[in-house]
C-alpha cells in the first residue's frame, strides 16, 4: 500500500486549502471542500473494507452510493491542514443506503464532514448529469465577491453583468453566468437544494453575505472560477467608488463571445 500522504490527490488539494487561506478567502473556518476520487485510486492507498466509523448524513444521497470523497472537516481551519491532514480532511464513501457516510480515513480527532456537505453532495449530483468528468466543489468566502454581495443587486442577471462588464476574461471562462441566491441560514439540506437547482445551469454560485461556491472537472477549475470572479468584483469594488465610465459595453461582450465561439447566456445581454 502506497503512504497516503503523497497521494497527488490529496498533496494537490492540501496545496490548494493553504493558498485559499494566504489569499484570506478562508478566516477560521470558513470554506469546505469535497472533491471526488477515483475508487482504483484509493485503493492504491488505502483497504476499502476498512470503514473506521459510519457518520450519518442526515439527507438522501443514494444517487451517489458507493463514490468516494476527499472532504474537509466541519469546524477545521484551511491554515492547519498543511500540518495536520488526517486531522482536518477525510475521506468518506457513500453507504449503499445513501444515508450515511462511511469514514475509511482522516478525521482523526473524532470530527465530521463539513457542515456544508448537503449543499456540496446535492450540488455533486447535479453537476455529474451534465457532465460525468465533473469532481469538485469548493465553497469559501472570498472578500471582494462578499463585500460586492453587499452593496449590489443580488439577481443572477445584474450580478453577472456587473462581473462580465469589468473584465474582459468573465465571459470567456464563465460564458453561463453566476448561479445567486439570497442570505440564507447555511449548511441545512435547503440551501443544499437550491444551491443544487442553481448548479443545473450554472458552475458557481454565490450566497449573499456569506460566499461562493465553485465546481469542475479538476481542482483548478473549481479555483481558478472563483478566483476570476473574485478577481473582478475586487476591480468592481475598487473602481465603483469613482464614476463607472469605461465598463465593457453589451456589444463589445458580444464581440467577444464571437470572437470565442461561446456558447453564452444570451438572457444576460441587451
Ligand atoms: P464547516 O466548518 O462546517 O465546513 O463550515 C464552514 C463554512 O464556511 C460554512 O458555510
Ligand atoms: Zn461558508
Amino acid at each position: 500500500m502506497k503512504k497516503i500522504l503523497k497521494a497527488p490527490f490529496l498533496v494537490q488539494t492540501v496545496r490548494l486549502l493553504t493558498n485559499m487561506y494566504r489569499l484570506g478567502w478562508d478566516e477560521r473556518n470558513g470554506g469546505n471542500l469535497s472533491y471526488i476520487l477515483k475508487e482504483d485510486e484509493v485503493k492504491t492507498y488505502l483497504n476499502t473494507k476498512k470503514v473506521l466509523r459510519t457518520i450519518p448524513l442526515n439527507f438522501d444521497a443514494s444517487n451517489l452510493a458507493g463514490k468516494y470523497f476527499l472532504v474537509t472537516g466541519t469546524g477545521k481551519y484551511f491554515k492547519n491542514v498543511q500540518y495536520d491532514p488526517e486531522t482536518n480532511l477525510g475521506i468518506i464513501r457513500i453507504a449503499q443506503d445513501g444515508n450515511n457516510a462511511e469514514l475509511l480515513w482522516g478525521f482523526a480527532d473524532g470530527g465530521s464532514f463539513t457542515s456544508e456537505l448537503p449543499s456540496h453532495l446535492m450540488s455533486h449530483i447535479e453537476r455529474l448529469k451534465i457532465d460525468p468528468k465533473h469532481r469538485v466543489v469548493l465553497h469559501c468566502h472570498p472578500t471582494y465577491t462578499v463585500a460586492m454581495s453587499l452593496v449590489h443587486e443580488l439577481t443572477e442577471r445584474e450580478f453577472t453583468r456587473s462581473i462580465w462588464k469589468v473584465c474582459t476574461e468573465c465571459i470567456v471562462v464563465f460564458p453561463e453566468g453566476i448561479g445567486v441566491l439570497p442570505w440564507m441560514v447555511c449548511g441545512t439540506p435547503e440551501i443544499g437544494r437550491l444551491t443544487a437547482d442553481k448548479m443545473k445551469q450554472y458552475r458557481l454560485c454565490l450566497w449573499g453575505a456569506h460566499g461562493i461556491f465553485g465546481t469542475g472537472q479538476s481542482l483548478d477549475e473549481a479555483f481558478g472560477l472563483i478566483e476570476t470572479v473574485e478577481k473582478a468584483a475586487q476591480l468592481y469594488m475598487i473602481a465603483s467608488s469613482q464614476p463607472l465610465k469605461n465598463l465593457i459595453t453589451d456589444e463589445q461582450l458580444k464581440d467577444v463571445a464571437e470572437a470565442f465561439k461561446l456558447n453564452y447566456n444570451k438572457d444576460f445581454i441587451n
